[in-house]
């Protein structure tokens, strides 16, 4: 058979000359495609001599052959170089300084927060949660707060706009997390026994106020709870976080939505300026209680014939300062970095019961 020679020549520099894949490709599909040039060729030998085709057969074949093994190492070749390139290119120098990834803290109120939320937990105290933007029933009437009640002055609250014709019922930013209370009841029932820490607004700026700060409420409804039993609720709270044995002091106060109703004091001593928790003989106030009224359960739902229980309700913000030596509450809200970095905690710092 004529030109097999040069058909060769040329197929083999055509794969030799092949820069890439695609390349490669045309050249097969030239030469051993179905409408190839070579597959042409072997179409021919059907048309030959028996004669004939006793030598071209074969070397048509050796042809084929030769030049699949030709594109099939030009292919790995090519892969081969290929990978070469990616690996030249992609290379990592191990030894390079890492970026810096710079590190948050978390801030004392969320860590007390946690605290609070895990020696509460400890006696059976869930965590409940409510909306900050109130409506004035939950943070007030449902309360016993009365419109004409002083307490919604004194609590310089914050109320929402409202665009003339906007008929819906007035919100307010929630003035202490006591609204909890009510929407926990609804929901649950009794009895219950659960905590709703979280953020409360006062129109108030001064040395020891922002108008945003934190509080935690406390709630324990069931058939035959009583005074006695906060208390024991108290004395074990404050023992906890404070890691000291903690004496509270009961003074008569008033709050419309409990009666009786307490300020709760803890037992506190003053030594060259510095406050000490837990001993001496000295009282500090920390929150306010009481064993939940009548009318802040009906309002809620609950049978105050069937149910009774406690209440309480204290300022996060303080009892951070307290336990961690923070002098300024305004510094709480700053985000001042150095602060965050001196007075924050790590991420692993996670607060439990038998931490030191
Ligand atoms: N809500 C009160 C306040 O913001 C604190 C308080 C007092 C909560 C007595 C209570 C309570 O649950 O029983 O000043």
């Amino acid at each position: 058979m004529d030109g097999l020679a040069e058909l060769r020549a040329k197929y083999l520099e055509q794969i030799a000359a092949a820069p890439d894949a695609d390349a490669l490709e045309a050249v097969r599909l030239a030469g051993l495609g179905k409408k190839g040039e070579i597959s042409g060729r072997m179409r021919e030998l059907g048309r030959m001599t028996p004669e004939e085709r006793k030598t071209a057969g074969p070397a048509l074949n050796a042809l084929k052959d030769e030049i699949d093994a030709a594109l099939r190492a030009r292919k790995a070749a090519l892969e081969d170089a290929a990978l070469d390139a990616r690996l030249a290119q992609e290379w990592l120098d191990i030894t390079l300084p890492p970026r810096p990834r710079p590190q948050g803290s978390v801030h004392p109120v969320a860590q007390v927060m946690e605290e609070m939320a895990a020696i509460f937990a400890d006696m059976g105290f869930a965590v409940a949660e409510g909306p900050q933007v109130e409506t004035d029933w939950h943070n007030f009437d449902a309360l016993n707060i009365a419109p004409e009640h002083p307490a919604r002055q004194e609590h310089d609250t914050f109320f929402m706009h409202r665009e003339p014709g906007d008929n819906r019922p007035p919100h307010v930013l929630r003035t202490h997390t006591s609204p909890v209370q009510i929407r926990a009841m609804q929901v649950q029932g009794a009895p219950i026994r659960v905590i709703a820490p979280g953020r409360v607004y006062r129109m108030d700026m001064d040395q020891t106020h922002t108008p945003m700060f934190h509080q935690i409420e406390g709630l324990a409804i069931d058939r035959a709870i009583t005074m006695a039993n906060l208390k024991w609720v108290l004395e074990e709270f404050f023992t906890a976080y404070f890691g000291t044995p903690v004496r509270t002091r009961f003074r008569a106060s008033h709050f419309p939505f409990t009666e009786p109703s307490a300020e709760v004091d803890i037992q506190c001593s003053w030594v060259n300026g510095q406050l000490r928790v837990g001993e001496g003989e000295d009282w500090m106030e920390v929150l306010g209680s009481g064993m939940v009224h009548s009318h802040v359960l009906r309002s809620a739902g609950i049978d105050p014939d069937q149910w009774q229980g406690f209440a309480f309700g204290m300022g996060i913000d303080r009892m951070a300062m307290l336990k961690y030596g923070i002098p300024d509450l305004r510094a709480f809200f700053e985000s001042d970095l150095r602060w965050l970095r001196h007075y924050g905690f790590g991420a692993l710092q996670a607060p439990s019961l038998h931490a030191g």
